[in-house]
């Protein structure tokens, strides 16, 4: 399955009024959800001096800056400069924001205008995502199977793997079934970390 968005991470690895750090081919992004639920994914540099907005906070429907405290609204721009709390930030200062949806518990990032709407998983839900110390190669051999949506096999239980380059690493955000009670997640959760020992273990043979 072909599609221009890029799965950076799973609904519930980015709580309410959270921010958290992902990639999307070289560019560093900061995931955040604003306090109404809201889902966004910008540039990981704040336009003052650089730091991380994904160590940021979030208040409202704003992240702010953990350095200065400038705060952004949802559109990327500047809302607010501590220092100055009288000053109306300039236009200018602006934070790229990314194309972000979310879907069956995915949150899909594109760069550009994407065509068409993420991938419809339903059926499934978020299990969890791993980060493994292998290219995407090792992945598709496991797996005997290449692309950013693949149907595989984990123990008896069929899941969707989701596959994220992430330079020569990957990224890895594993659905299951809707149906898998607590007992079924944990052991899925338990062959995932194998499985991720084992891919990191081929690829370093
Ligand atoms: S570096 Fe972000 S507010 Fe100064």
């Amino acid at each position: 399955m072909q599609t221009d968005w890029t799965p950076v991470a799973l609904s519930h690895d980015i709580p309410v009024a959270s921010a958290a750090p992902g990639r999307i081919g070289d560019t560093a992004l900061a995931i955040w959800r604003s306090a109404s639920g809201r889902i966004a994914a910008w540039s990981d540099r704040c336009p003052h001096r650089g730091m991380r907005l994904s160590h940021g906070y979030v208040r409202g429907e704003r992240l702010s800056c953990i350095y200065h405290g400038w705060s952004y609204g949802e559109d990327g721009g500047c809302k607010r400069i501590p220092a100055h709390p009288d000053l109306t930030p300039p236009e200018s200062i602006r934070v790229p924001v990314f194309a972000c949806r979310e879907a069956s518990g995915v949150v899909w990032v594109a760069e550009g205008q994407p065509a068409g709407a993420p991938p419809d998983l339903a059926g499934f839900r978020g299990l969890r995502s791993l980060h493994i110390a292998a290219a995407t190669g090792a992945i598709a051999e496991v797996f005997g199977g290449d692309g950013p949506v693949l149907r595989v096999k984990l123990g008896p239980v069929a899941v969707i793997a989701l596959v994220q380059a992430f330079g020569d690493e990957t990224m890895l955000h594993l659905m299951a079934p809707e149906s898998c009670d607590l007992a079924t997640l944990d052991a899925l959760s338990d062959a995932a970390e194998a499985l991720r020992r084992n891919i990191e273990a081929e690829a370093t043979a």
